[in-house]
């Protein structure tokens, strides 16, 4: 099984890409196939509004030279994804942002092409604006037929400095339980032999 994380920070090593790797750890501990992908300060633009995915059904984007079909066929390759974001402006970072765009977008216009996979949010925050993130994040995954589990409370660790995500114990540990509860549930979702529900 394999599990993407996408680092929506441009602050690379900053406490986004931490708490991803938080989350990654149970499940390469279980035996997934792990990634974490850095979106944040790449040229990833958002959608342009040209509807070409919807003509040409053909699970890419237009904009060919910008890195964004690399990550979304790790997107669509995925069993579980991870997006993560800095709060910015109690915003989704624009990096971010613009992945899932395109990302929604594309799958969508694909037969809904993410149907029946995980999608995680998870956000870095000095004080505020976290859940309006966080939200961000699950709108795309909830309109796109995935499934989002929960964990002990919204995935989101404090931290302002490179690196201060590291003294919030909570914080941590909501992304190991996060972690373990992804693995439960793609083993759960592998192992049942009831199909996705279409509609
Ligand atoms: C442009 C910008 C806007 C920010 N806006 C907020 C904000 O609205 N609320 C907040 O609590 N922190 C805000 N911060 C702080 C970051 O969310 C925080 O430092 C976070 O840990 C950064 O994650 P990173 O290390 O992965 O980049 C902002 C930081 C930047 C650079």
């Amino acid at each position: 099984m394999y599990a993407i994380a996408v680092n929506g920070s441009p602050r690379k090593g900053g406490n986004t890409e931490i708490l991803l790797q938080q989350a990654l750890a149970p499940l390469a501990d279980n035996g997934w196939e792990t990634e974490l992908v850095q979106v944040g300060g790449t040229p990833i633009r958002g959608c342009c509004a040209c509807y070409k995915c919807k003509e040409l059904k053909n699970n890419r984007c237009v904009i060919g030279n910008d890195g964004f079909n690399e990550v979304y066929a790790k997107l669509l390759k995925a069993d579980a994804m991870i997006l993560g974001s800095p709060t910015y402006f109690a915003a989704v970072s624009a990096d971010l942002k613009a992945l899932l765009e395109r990302a929604g977008m594309v799958a969508i216009a694909n037969g809904n092409a993410f149907s029946g996979k995980i999608g995680a949010a998870v956000v870095a925050v000095r004080k505020g604006g976290a859940t309006h993130v966080f939200d961000s994040i699950n709108h795309m995954y909830q309109m796109s037929r995935m499934i989002v589990p929960g964990s002990t409370y919204w995935n989101m660790g404090l931290g302002k400095a490179q690196g201060e995500v590291n003294e919030d114990e909570e914080g941590l540990n909501n992304m190991l339980h996060l972690g373990k509860v992804i693995n439960w549930l793609g083993r759960s979702i592998k192992n049942s032999d009831l199909d996705y529900p279409l509609g």
